[in-house]
């Protein structure tokens, strides 16, 4: 038989994905799972996007939408970047499949096979897959929970740049930390990036979703002209708008070399779906008090997991500053095995609780071992069940794994 590719063979499991065959044999057999694993929120779907859905019932064609993205759409984006003091042009946007899309674009718009991209670890998982589709390295600047995960010293970030480094890439709001990180952090990125012609990638999928009144700065709040096209935002709705299956992100930049290459990329798969454009404009438009309404329930969330966790394991949690993850260290040896035995083994009154393990969110191995990391998507009351029942589970496993 021919074999499959080096890459192929390279491809990573998802840390969040990976265990749902188990999560779905306990509930075959009745066990109730709280999900702490994906971060899918339970909220319903904004009403005025449930308007459209109605209003789009009565479609007799559907055609492929424009490659660069829906006219309506790309208006759309561009007020809402103009309601945050962002100014952009329709042109440096590009509607995609999801932020995932947007990377995917991203890295292959800016690497070669063999380039590398800096990014700060514990990261967002998937980076790993995208880049490994791409055939570009994953080179890590490993973050420290001591200090909530923000930047360490720009000498250690520097001491990870090589001649084949192509970009940072900073994830802010951050998943899987929960960290934001502040304006001069995001301004030392950006010297980093000039001193080294670097382009600077940011993923701003949780931008707004913000606690204790806390400020997320989009990359395009703070460089400065004279570096503007360094610059490449990688958006999505799905969380901001809560549609997550609607599959709808962006890209943003004024670099017209950048956006010439998507746009062409955005014509070779033809184009993003056309219903899901159609029904999250509208929204879109006019977003900001919507943000500002889930942000405040997730703070919220944050509080009814976090205190009971903490108290029930007697450890100190660091309370994420905006979107809605943290990760936890917890009393176990190898969070992997822990996390699949919550699923087959683990039962309180026929419930239990599944996670995504730590590991998955480093490159460095052996970092992450006794972490997970948690998606606070649950009602309150849920959630405080969740954290008790991962609390017993951590202390279960620990007796019989010693
Ligand atoms: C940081 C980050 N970027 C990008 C994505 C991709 O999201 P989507 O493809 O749904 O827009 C996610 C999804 O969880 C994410 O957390």
């Amino acid at each position: 038989m021919p074999e499959i590719s080096k890459r192929g063979e390279q491809s990573p499991f998802s840390p969040i994905r990976k265990l749902v065959d188990f999560a779905d044999e306990a509930k075959a057999k009745g066990v109730k799972v709280y999900h702490l694993n994906i971060g899918q929120p339970d909220f319903k779907v904004p009403p005025k996007i449930r308007e459209e859905i109605k209003k789009i019932s009565s479609v007799d064609y559907l055609p492929y939408a424009n490659s660069q993205g829906e006219k309506e759409l790309l208006l759309a984006w561009q007020k809402y970047l103009q309601d945050i003091d962002i100014q952009v042009e329709t042109k440096d946007i590009a509607i995609t499949t999801g932020g995932s899309e947007a990377l995917i674009m991203t890295m292959a718009a800016i690497c070669d096979p063999g380039d590398e991209i800096i990014v700060f670890e514990p990261y967002y998982a998937n980076y790993f897959g995208f880049a490994n589709l791409v055939s570009v390295e994953v080179v890590p600047v490993e973050l420290d929970s001591k200090n909530g995960y923000h930047l360490p010293s720009e000498e250690i970030i520097r001491s990870k740049i090589s001649s084949r480094t192509r970009a940072i890439f900073i994830t802010n709001p951050n998943n899987p930390t929960g960290t934001v990180f502040t304006k001069s952090e995001i301004e030392l990125i950006i010297k980093i990036a000039k001193e080294n012609n670097l382009f600077v990638v940011s993923d701003e999928a949780y931008l707004g979703i913000t606690f204790d009144h806390t400020t997320s700065y989009s990359i395009l709040h703070i460089i400065p002209e004279t570096d503007i096209k360094r610059a490449i935002v990688v958006d999505s709705l799905s969380k901001r708008l809560n549609v997550c299956g609607a599959r709808i992100g962006a890209i943003v930049s004024k670099n017209e070399e950048v956006m010439s290459v998507v746009n062409r990329q955005a014509q070779a798969r033809l184009s993003t779906s056309t219903i899901e454009q159609r029904i999250v404009a509208p929204q879109l438009k006019d977003c900001l008090s919507y943000i500002e309404e889930i942000a405040e329930r997730y703070q919220n969330r944050r509080d009814a997991f976090i205190g009971p966790l903490e108290k029930e394991l007697n450890i100190k949690i660091h309370r994420p500053e905006g979107a809605f993850y943290t990760m936890v260290e917890l009393p176990v040896k190898d969070a992997d095995e822990f996390a699949k035995w919550l699923l087959t083994d683990f039962r309180e009154n026929g419930e239990t609780v599944m996670v995504a393990p730590g590991s998955g969110f480093y490159a460095t191995p052996g970092r992450g071992k006794n972490e997970i990391r948690v998606a606070y998507v649950l009602k309150e009351e849920d959630l405080e069940k969740a954290a008790i029942l991962l609390a017993k589970g951590a202390k279960a496993y620990q007796k019989i794994s010693r």
